[in-house]
């Protein structure tokens, strides 16, 4: 089954040739721009493992697609952020005040397409949602300090970005009628794999290349964000009674490239492989907890096995 053609075939039958122009147009932009449809694979994914049927699915696969495009409308607001998937940003190609708006027109259209869906299935949204806004608030208020604990960190991105991809198997869970136990679990899983996706993307937004990455290599520097990659750098050069951090009085490119630099002093990137490999086994622990028939398992395996390879 080819999930992501699915997707992509559902998400371009949404009609955005509405009036106002203004406001519909930059939602065309954001959703056929491309992107990796991970959060809906994984809805759909979870109600076939649980012997689902995916049709029933589908609705909700593409409210959490339009949902996550939302977050990112409004997130490269905050951040600041020129481009993503390797076109400019809806706050650049237009203004702040469309990405704000279509943003929130893309918030209610989610809902809309989860209308008809059970009160449970809402109410995991809900708290998903509600967590991302203070992960995101979080996030950017850690800019602000000068020093973040782990644990903070961790916390910080389960809020921001984990609950999304645990919501999303856990509403096709829901969908197929799993057990609360089989609910919780899979939950889990999707929580794990989040955080290793996360790690992955700070050091992506590090070391990626930036004509696959999509987005500016070096904005989370830019923007002093607490990354996996500054934490552990600040933890292993305190360890070390070293004192080479870069100075912060630098900006732009040369504060990109003395971060980087020192990163690579500090061995930081292989920690940070070590980490993304760390997660992703306690989401494939917890997934093989999951008595269902192996082979329904096959395709949530093969998407986990090429996210920790990913390159976008
Ligand atoms: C970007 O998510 C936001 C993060 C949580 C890092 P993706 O990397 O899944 O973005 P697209 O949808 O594939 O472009
Ligand atoms: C993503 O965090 C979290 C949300 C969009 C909610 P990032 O800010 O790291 O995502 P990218 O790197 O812009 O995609
Ligand atoms: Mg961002
Ligand atoms: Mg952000
Ligand atoms: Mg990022």
């Amino acid at each position: 089954m080819d999930y992501s053609a699915l997707i992509d075939e559902a998400l371009h039958s949404l009609d955005w040739h509405k009036e106002p122009i203004g406001l519909y147009a930059p939602i065309e932009y954001a959703l056929q721009t491309g992107g990796k449809r991970l959060r809906p694979q994984l809805v759909l994914m979870a109600t076939n493992m649980f012997g689902g049927n995916i049709k029933n699915a589908l609705n909700a696969a593409l409210a959490i697609e339009v949902f996550h495009n939302f977050t990112l409308l409004h997130d490269d607001v905050m951040d600041n952020a020129p481009i993503r998937r390797g076109k400019p940003t809806v706050h650049k190609r237009w203004n702040a005040n469309t990405a704000i708006l279509s943003g929130d027109q893309m918030m209610i259209e989610a809902y809309t397409l989860l209308q008809d869906y059970p009160k449970e299935v809402w109410k995991v949204f809900n708290l998903m949602a509600r967590e991302i806004c203070e992960g995101q608030q979080k996030d950017m208020d850690f800019e602000n300090r000068a020093s973040v604990s782990t644990d903070e960190y961790i916390d910080m991105i389960r809020q921001k970005t984990s609950v999304l991809l645990g919501a999303a198997l856990q509403i096709g869970a829901i969908i197929a009628g799993a057990t609360e136990d089989n609910q919780k679990k899979v939950y889990n899983v999707g929580v794990n794999l989040g955080l290793a996706f996360q790690i992955q993307d700070d050091l992506l937004d590090c070391f990626g290349d930036p004509d696959t990455f999509g987005k500016q290599t070096g904005g989370d520097i830019l923007e002093n964000k607490k990354t996996w990659l500054l934490l552990t750098a600040q933890k292993l050069a305190a360890d070390a009674k070293k004192e080479n951090m870069p100075s912060p009085a630098l900006t732009g490119n040369e504060k990109i490239r003395q971060t980087l630099a020192w990163y690579r002093r500090l061995g930081v990137p292989e920690k940070a492989q070590e980490a993304i490999q760390e997660y992703t086994n306690r989401a494939l622990q917890q997934l093989a907890e999951i008595e269902v028939p192996e082979e329904k398992k096959k395709p949530l395996l093969a998407l986990t096995a090429k996210l920790t390879n990913r390159v976008v």
